[in-house]
Formats: C-alpha cells, structure tokens, sequence
C-alpha cells in the first residue's frame, strides 16, 4: 500500500509544520478510511489540506465549547453522597435521554458523516443532557499527556516519558505528579474524560504497547498506576483504568483469547488493576478488545460482573475500548457504555439497546444503573462542582516534571570503569538515533504531540515514516519530540568538541567514532499501538553499528531508547549503556544530565531484560504472523501468574539484566532487615530497613524486599519498595507493609485468597537476584474477600 508523502518533515516554522502535518494527516485519513470526510464529503488531498485547516481550528480543543450550565436541583447539594446524588439525577432522565449516554463516537472524521457541532477532535464523545446540566463527556487519551488523535488537532501537549520509564522512578509520588500534569492540561484544553491509566502487566516482552504500561509486577505497576490516577482525578477528570483484562499483546488483538486459569490471573494481571482501583479509585475501566478464556473482555460476565463490580464492589462505570463492543449481550454481561461506536458492527447500545428495554429483555433497571455509574463517577471527581481552569498551561512547570521523570526513570545498565558521568573536555562522537533532531515516542492512540508554548503549537520534531504491518502504522510514523540530545550534550561539552555521525554507514560510524575519546551510540526501537515486534534484537541494522564502534572506540556508551526489553549482542564490548526509554518532551536534556553526572542516576528496571527470545515463557508469540487478524487464536501462558522475573526465578534462568536493576554514580548498601507479623487489618507483615549512601556522591536508591519462600516452596515476589534521597554518608530506614495478597494464593474454588500458616523467608535485593539480607517470619493462616 503507498504511503503519504510526508517521512521525514523538518519544516522551519511551527506553523509550517501544522501545515505539513494537516496535509500528511489528511491524506493518512484517506488510506485508512478510504476516505477522509470533511463535512460529509470526499475531498482531494490538496482541497483536504485547505479543508482540513479551516476544520482543525474550528475542533481545535473543546475549551472554546461553552460550559454546561449546571441546573439547580438536590442532586447538586454537595453535602450527599456521589452515590445519592447520581440516583437523584438519574430518576429524572426520559429513556432516550438515558440511552444518549450509553453510546458514544470516536471524535475524528472516521467512518461518520458530519459530526455534531461542537465536537471537538479527540478521541470520544458523548452527548450530555443539557436540560438537566449533564455535561456531554469530552474524552481524550491518555497515560503518557493529551494525545494528538491521528494528528488532526492542531494543539500540542506536554509528553511524559513512557510508562516504563515512569515506573523505572518506583516514585509514586512522581507518578502522582505526572498524572495530574497531564490532568490539569487535558482540563484546560476542556476534556472531562481522560482514557489513561494503562497497567496491563508486561506478560509478553514483544507486546507493542509494553511503553504505555508499567511494567511486569503488580504491586509496582498497581500502586504507580493509582498514583497517577489519583493525580489526574484531583484536578477534577475521570481517569481511566485499562485496558481491563489481559490485553498482553497487540498481535490480533480483537480475535486473541487469554487461556488463563483463574487463580493464576487473579494473582497477577487482575492483581495490578485491583491496587490500581482500590488506590486510585478511577471513575471509569475500559475492558479491552482481547477475548479472556473465551468470551470477549467487554462482553465478560466473569471480567465485569463477578470480579470488577461484584468482588471488588467497584461502583464506576465499564466504558468499552474503542469499537470492541460485540454484541447487546455485553449489557447484560457488565458494560455500561459502548465507545467508538462507528467502528463496532452495530451501535448495540442505541436502538437495538431501547428495543430490548421496551421488549423486556433487558430491564430498566440495568439501564438505571449503567447511567448511575457515569453519573456517580462525574460527581465523586467533581466535574460537576468544580470550574474548570481556563488559564494558559503552565508549560515551564510542566517540562520540569516531564524532565525529572525521565532523570529518574533512566536506566544506568553498564558502567566500566566507571566510564561515566564523562569528564570534562573530551572530544565526543554522538551517533544515531537521529540523536540530532529529537526523542523517539511510542505511536498510536497515546502519541503526544510536543508543544510548550502559550499557542500549543507543535515545535519542530521529525515524522519518520517505519512501516509495518499493524492496525494504527499506516496514520502514525515515528515521532521524535524535538529535545535533541545532541544539542544537550552540545551545551555541555562544548559545541567544539561533539561532532555527529547519523549512523546510516557503519564505516562512516566508525571513522566518527575513531576520531573521538568517547562514542555515544543512540539506539532506537519503535512501538506503536496495534502492532508487536518480532523479536527482541535492535532493528535496522543497529546492532551492527554498535558492535562496529565498540570495536573502535573502548568507550563507547549506547544509549537506548526502546519500548521494551532489546537483547544486546555487544554487551560485552562496550563500556556503558543507559536505557533511556522513550524520554519524553525534555527526554534530551534528561540524558544529557545523567550522561554528565549533573543527575545520578536512580532508575531501576520495571522489567526483566531477557538475554534471547529462548528465556521467554513463549518463545513464539501467538498470532504475530497471523494475517487475518479476525482468525480466533488462543495465546496461552505457561508462567501461570509468575509474570517477568518470577518466571525467572521458577526456572532458574539469568536473564540479561533482572527486574529491579539500576547503577547509580554512588554505592549504596541495604541492612538492618526487621521483619514481623503484620498488626494492622491488611497487613501481613511489617519490614523495615535502612539504606546507606556508601559513596562519595549524592543518590537516590530503590530499596527491595521480596519473598523468596513460603510454606508453598521456593517462590520469588516483590513485597514492598521505598525510593529515598541519600546525601554521600547518609542513612535512612525503609518502612514497607506487605499486602496478604502479595503472600496469598487465590482458591478459585473456595473464592477467596488464602496466606498459609507457616514461614515466610525475605530478602531485601538490590534487583530480583541479587539478593542480601534475609529473615524468616511465622505467619498464621488466613483468608481474605477476593
Ligand atoms: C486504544 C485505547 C484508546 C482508544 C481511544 C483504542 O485503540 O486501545 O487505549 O483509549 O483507542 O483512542
């Protein structure tokens, strides 16, 4: 299929770009809808960029949408409960005004003839009732800043590193922070919903969206993930957890079923989102497109009605991922709104939904209850109390969050010799990555555009066009955010001192590489949405240039920016290498500082870096060469719940770098292990214990306690975690409660966890293997609610 001409775009002026972008967007939408809509009509591509202009300023964001004025009545007394003040709301709506709330569009000029007036491009909406002061819900993506949906808002956005970065910090405050910058722009820019928190585990290290989430533990993924949450929801917007369940890998991710038993999905994937919702209590769950042990996610009596909103009382509403609704079915079976209805077969939750009611198949009640869901959520975070701010967003504070996220989420991997933090005045050669122009981001529905100026134009990145096979490649090319590594390292080194070879041509690599006392290598990958990666190697050749500099120059440091784990054939011959992620808006600054040691860094891996694909639990991933995408497939796995290093532990295999992994410029050690049986209501155990900065710089470490047995065996988990900030000589105590859950097995049959009476044995750990200290507690048996 020929692609639109616009690869690589280094226009001169933000607007330009707008321009450029406008034109290479108009012509994506026309490949991939086989037609772009404009008003109803098929417009030509040049008419489509003039079109589209006029178009994109009048959707340009929904703060310009009037605000809905509220209506008096007892449901806005402040003073009852979001739960009683939903029912009172709710018995006044007709039918069809009910029905109104229960479906909604993607908001882009897909599939759908005109959209409603004062719609604005994003990615839903869905009508309010204005008579009675509902707001309509204006919904945008997501976890990692306000996306730009396939490029056609003309308003950029501050982006957060990617999510694996975000949970390599193990900050929760950090992940606070960045949810609620990303709260308080999508806010100002007029959303009312936002589509992010993703923490679907990291089952399969291929899987194309591993970026978006944070990583393979359910503790360290759940609390960063009700972190976020709660961030974004104190500025006044439902968050959004997702995508509800097991949506481990995006090859045929509509038609693939999870073959997974239920107490080993208890024990992990569903584990993380319930730390995530008991946390961050999100207005609204997104189930996913993938099917669970048969039955579609969103059509799960299971997944909705017995786990999400019977066991867990969860008392939100279960939005649909966009066009994964499959049937009326999925009414009865938990789901309260249909999303991106343009893209399913039908709109099951308009006619077809009524018909039912005034049938009888379906009671009104349900229908009641599946709007006092929204409702309920609208009120519990406040969009119908509180003001939205109309103030410009504060793009100066925003990048310095941004920044401080990438600083503490990169990953000091190697460090011979203690080659860095580099010293003053060395010739450097900066190779790769197009390390000239800017940051790799991960693609698809949570790409962010760049801007941090008063107008949120985009500012100059590039669009890389990579192929692919997946559903979203064809409207979504690489995206570099425009901090230029180079430039931060310029400013640093001086400008003399740095040349740039583009890592195109090995030789021309090497000859750069000769020439300099120290050879940075920028190594990328990129993922995106609908789309896995065949293997874990570097793609395009960057292995080879790596091996061909290190071979050259022995101090060659890469720095990799991947969406996952990458396996690293050179490792051995070079000295250094920093696991950047995807950075961010200010991702090239980050670098630059923990390159130059102006930042230690403190990252530790949210993942286990295999050392092939032969280490993982499936070595083939179902499906990725599949090409009918609608074929029903099973992914089955054989882990069980020991997702990522547990697997590890149970076979004793050593990957390439375990999970928990970090270097640090200083030294830092872990002692003083107390542990004892928990006190409190939810507490197992109690743990503390100290970590000193036993170096001459000042640091950050995470510190880590796991169970390395129990009364079941050997079995490896994380079971708490403190980050602290550690002058050179300083020492500080760790306090951790362990959650029974993380000690317990779920008894599907009985429906409850169970932690066994007998001895537990933790470790604190610099990472999941190296392990120190050790200490064993007697427990009593005990059960808990599911
Ligand atoms: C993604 C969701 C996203 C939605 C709306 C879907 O393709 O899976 O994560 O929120 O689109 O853009």
């Amino acid at each position: 299929m020929p692609h639109a001409p616009f690869g690589s775009c280094l226009p001169s002026t933000p607007r330009a770009f707008t321009r450029r972008l406008a034109a290479g967007a108009a012509l994506s939408a026309l490949m991939i809808g086989g037609a772009l809509m404009i008003g109803g009509v098929l417009t030509s591509p040049a008419h489509a960029q003039i079109a589209l202009e006029a178009e994109m300023s009048a959707r340009a964001t929904a703060a310009a949408v009037p605000p809905t004025p509220s209506v008096p009545g007892p449901w806005m007394n402040t003073k009852l409960s979001p739960d009683e003040r939903a029912r009172l709301l709710e018995s006044q709506l007709t039918l069809d005004e009910r029905i109104g709330m229960l479906h909604g569009i993607m908001a882009l000029p897909y599939k759908i003839e005109g959209l409603p007036d004062g719609v604005v491009w994003s990615a839903g909406y869905i009508p309010g009732v204005p008579r009675l002061g509902i707001p309509a819900l204006r919904e945008t993506d997501a976890s990692l800043g306000v996306a730009t949906p396939h490029r056609l808002r003309p308003d950029g956005a501050t982006g957060l590193p990617a999510g694996l970065a975000i949970a390599a910090t193990w900050s929760p405050e950090l992940a606070y922070q960045g949810g609620a910058m990303v709260g308080d722009e999508a806010t100002r820019k007029g959303f009312n919903v936002l589509l992010g928190g993703g923490v679907n585990l990291t089952r399969e290290a291929r899987n194309g969206r591993n970026f978006e989430y944070l990583g393979e533990d359910p503790l360290l993924a759940g609390t960063l993930a009700g972190q976020a949450i709660r961030g974004t929801q104190d500025q006044h917007i439902v968050a959004t957890v997702k995508h509800f369940a097991i949506n481990s890998q995006e090859s045929s991710r509509r038609a693939v079923s999870a073959v997974i038993d239920e107490a080993p999905l208890r024990e992990s994937d569903l584990l993380a989102f319930q730390f995530a919702i008991e946390a961050g209590k999100p207005g609204s769950v997104m189930c996913s497109y993938n099917r669970v042990n048969g039955p579609w996610a969103c059509d799960s009596d299971f997944l909705l009605n017995k786990v999400l909103k019977g066991d867990w009382a969860y008392p939100g509403w279960v939005m649909s991922d966009w066009g994964a609704t499959p049937a009326l079915s999925a009414v009865t079976n938990g789901l309260d709104q249909q999303s991106g209805e343009q893209i399913d077969k039908e709109v099951f939750f308009d006619k077809p939904l009524k018909a039912a009611v005034e049938g009888g198949q379906i009671p009104a009640a349900r229908v009641s209850d599946m709007v006092r869901r929204i409702l309920r959520s609208l009120f519990a975070t406040g969009v119908f109390d509180v003001k939205a701010p109309t103030g410009p967003i504060d793009f100066q504070a925003h990048a310095d969050i941004t920044r401080t996220v990438a600083e503490q989420g990169i990953v000091l991997l190697k460090n011979r010799g203690d080659v860095l933090p580099f010293a003053k005045g060395k010739r450097i050669a900066v190779i790769g990555g197009l390390a000239d122009v800017g940051v790799l981001s991960g693609g698809g529905s949570s790409q962010v555009l760049a801007a941090d100026g008063p107008n949120h134009d985009y500012k100059n990145g590039a669009f890389v066009h990579i192929g692919g096979t997946g559903e979203l490649v064809h409207i979504s090319d690489a995206i570099y955010q425009p901090d230029a590594p180079l430039k931060a390292i310029e400013d640093k080194a001086g400008k003399d001192n740095v040349f740039f070879a583009d890592g195109r041509y090995v030789s021309e690599s090497v000859a750069a590489a000769k020439d300099a006392d120290i050879a940075i290598v920028f190594a990328t990958q990129w993922n995106i949405e609908g789309q896995d990666v065949p293997d874990l190697s570097l793609p395009q050749g960057q292995d080879a240039v790596i091996a061909a500099v290190a071979a050259a120059n022995p101090n060659t440091i890469v720095v990799l920016e991947t969406g996952g784990p990458v396996a690293m054939p050179w490792l051995d011959k070079v000295a250094g290498v920093v696991e950047a992620w995807y950075p961010g808006t200010r991702g090239g600054q980050a670098i630059a500082n923990v390159l130059f040691g102006d930042v230690n860094p403190s990252g530790h891996l949210p993942i286990t870096f295999p050392k092939d694909e032969s280490q993982l639990p499936s070595p083939v991933l179902a499906g990725f060469y599949e090409r009918d995408r609608t074929k029903l497939i099973d992914a089955h796995y054989p882990e069980k719940s020991d997702v990522g290093y547990r697997w590890y532990a149970a076979k004793g295999l050593t990957p390439l770098f375990p999970f928990g992994y970090g270097l640090s410029y200083t030294t830092f050690a872990q002692g003083g292990l107390k542990a004892s049986a928990g006190t409190k209501a939810g507490e197992a155990m109690k743990i503390s214990f100290t970590v000193s900065n036993t170096g001459k710089r000042a640091g950050q470490d995470v510190g880590q306690v796991y169970l390395v047995s129990g009364p079941q065996g050997n079995r490896t988990r994380l079971l708490g975690f403190g980050r602290v900030d550690l002058k050179s000589g300083e020492k500080k105590t760790v306090s951790v409660s362990v959650d029974p859950r993380l000690l317990a097995d779920f008894d599907a049959q009985a429906h409850e966890w169970k932690v066994a009476a007998g001895s537990y044995t933790v470790a604190l750990g610099s990472d999941a293997l190296s392990l120190g200290e050790k200490q064993t507690v007697t427990l009593k048996a005990q059960t808990l609610k599911p």
